[in-house]
């Protein structure tokens, strides 16, 4: 397992710098934007997990991986304060998730896996309606700066019923980031996307994580966490059973007995090496539910 120290001061220093302009109190300067020791949740007689642990650098993409039903949407919600834990200590952007919510929920936006945007209004009224919500000093402006930093603005005005299930995911992440929150859950955001669409809603997220935004996403496709995550946790039978950058992950990969040079393993292979005993016993494994 790997340390968790490997946080990044040079990016944390400049996005604190940047957060002092977000409309939520200051949060403590030093510290991860996520801290989450020893999670415990059950559902009745099912525990979901039985004692997650993992930090999440600010200004960092950080990927939960997991296969459907190993506890991911059930994290996000407990971060975002919609579900309690019970057992552990949560930290979101240094405030206390349990006895600090509204200072939590005034540092986090949550995009889920279903898209929460009005079908009806076009994706401009639709930012547009989210900025007032939000008691933005410009709605109209914040919402034609959102549909251009995300491709929409020639769509900006025909009902969403009308959009691509890219560009309607593309809105909603844009919805997100109303109001600047330091710290955005994106749950499964390629979930139900076509390829094309997938990889609109990666560019996105890559621009996300240019701009100094906490992402913690969630996804059950390795190559997703490969491709946007800076690191990436496998969450397994209600615990962590891996942590690390890409490189990291690799090195717990057994060395092989032949080596090809040119080929580094992909994050498929670790995943595999690493839940792979536990393989006849769980049959929903994520590379299972690959398309
Ligand atoms: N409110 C709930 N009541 C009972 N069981 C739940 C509830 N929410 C989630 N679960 C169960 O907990 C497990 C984890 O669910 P979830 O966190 O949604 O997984 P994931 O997001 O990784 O697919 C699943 O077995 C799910 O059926
Ligand atoms: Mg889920």
């Amino acid at each position: 397992m790997f340390t968790k120290d490997h946080r990044r001061p040079r990016r944390r220093r400049h996005h604190h710098t940047e957060r002092s302009k977000a409309p939520v109190a200051a949060p403590p300067a030093a510290g991860p934007a996520i801290k989450v020791q020893g999670l415990v949740k059950s559902f009745g007689d099912l525990e979901v997990l039985r004692g997650v642990d993992f930090e999440v650098a600010r200004g960092s993409v950080f990927a939960l991986l997991g296969s459907n039903g190993a506890g991911k949407t059930t994290i996000v919600n407990i971060l975002a304060t919609l579900l309690r834990a019970d057992v552990g200590t949560t930290t979101v952007n240094g405030f206390d998730v349990r006895t600090q919510p509204a200072e939590v929920r005034g540092s986090v936006s949550l995009t889920g896996q279903f898209a929460a945007v009005d079908q009806i209004l076009s994706g401009r009224e639709n930012l547009v309606l989210i900025a007032r919500l939000r008691q933005q000093a410009d709605p109209g402006a914040v919402a034609d700066g959102l549909l251009d930093r995300f491709s929409l603005t020639d769509a900006g005005g025909r009902r969403v019923s009308e959009y691509s299930g890219g560009m309607r995911r593309r809105l909603d992440i844009a919805m997100s980031l109303i109001g600047e929150p330091p710290v955005i859950f994106l749950d499964e955001p390629t979930t139900g996307l076509d390829p094309e669409a997938r990889l609109e809603v990666w560019a996105t997220v890559k621009r996300l994580a240019g701009s100094g935004t906490t992402v913690l996403l969630t996804t059950q496709h390795l190559e997703e966490a490969e491709h946007l995550a800076d690191r990436i946790a496998i969450l397994h039978q209600g615990r962590i059973i891996a942590d690390g950058t890409m490189a990291e992950l690799r090195r717990l990969l057994p060395p092989a007995e032949v080596e090809y040079v040119e080929k580094k393993p992909s994050l498929e292979e670790v995943f595999l090496a690493v839940v792979g005993h536990n393989r006849e016993t769980d049959s929903a494994t994520t590379a299972g539910d690959r398309p």
